[in-house]
């Protein structure tokens, strides 16, 4: 199966390193899609070694015409995990400055969104605003977990578990 696999500048970036790989040894097609600032935190090269395919950051890379038309060719699934409060409020209203975002608008597919950040910008209204837009569009959020976050705030907003989102996507599999 091909999976789309977005990455954001969140600091749970470093856990999509590991879901990478894991998701590459249950034999997924692995296809990673970076924003820019998600790129200067943690190097494409290292995704690029994990998933054993091209990184993409801008529509051209790698000699594409349009990356944003050809990546989404006979792919089952796209997710961005971790997914910013900026990445998120882009995909709410649609707009579309870079690769990761166009991609969600021209994919048909099933799309997820694994949202991370501080609690209270989670429980923002502009963000909650956002969320419920996305779930009303039929991407599938999957919930933030309960707990502190790396500033020492309490409350929602941790990525959800390398184990769980691992987990919901080889369920997929079954399907
Ligand atoms: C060290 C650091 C950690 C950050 N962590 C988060 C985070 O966990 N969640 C979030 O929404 N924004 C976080 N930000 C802010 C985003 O990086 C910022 O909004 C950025 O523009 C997002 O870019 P992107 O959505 O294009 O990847 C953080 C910023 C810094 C400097």
């Amino acid at each position: 199966m091909k999976i789309i696999y977005g990455v954001s500048a969140s600091i749970a970036i470093y856990k999509s390193c590991e879901i990478v790989r894991l998701l590459q040894k249950e034999g997924f097609d692995i296809h990673v899609v970076m924003t820019q600032t998600a790129s200067q935190w943690i190097s494409p090269v290292v995704f690029t070694a994990l998933s054993n395919n091209p990184v993409y950051v801008h529509d051209t890379d790698h000699g594409a015409v349009m990356a944003h038309i050809e990546l989404r060719e006979n792919c089952d699934l796209m997710i961005v995990a971790p997914a910013s409060a900026d990445f998120i409020s882009q995909a709410a209203v649609g707009s579309a400055p870079n690769l990761l975002s166009t991609l969600l608008l021209s994919f048909s597919g099933p799309k997820w969104i694994a949202p991370s950040m501080n609690p209270v910008m989670f429980k923002h209204p502009a963000v909650q605003f956002n969320l419920t837009r996305l779930r009303e569009y039929g991407y599938r959020i999957l919930s933030p977990e309960t707990g502190e976050a790396l500033c020492g705030d309490l409350g929602e907003g941790k990525m959800a578990s390398v184990e769980y989102i691992v987990e919901q996507i080889c369920n997929i599999r079954m399907r």
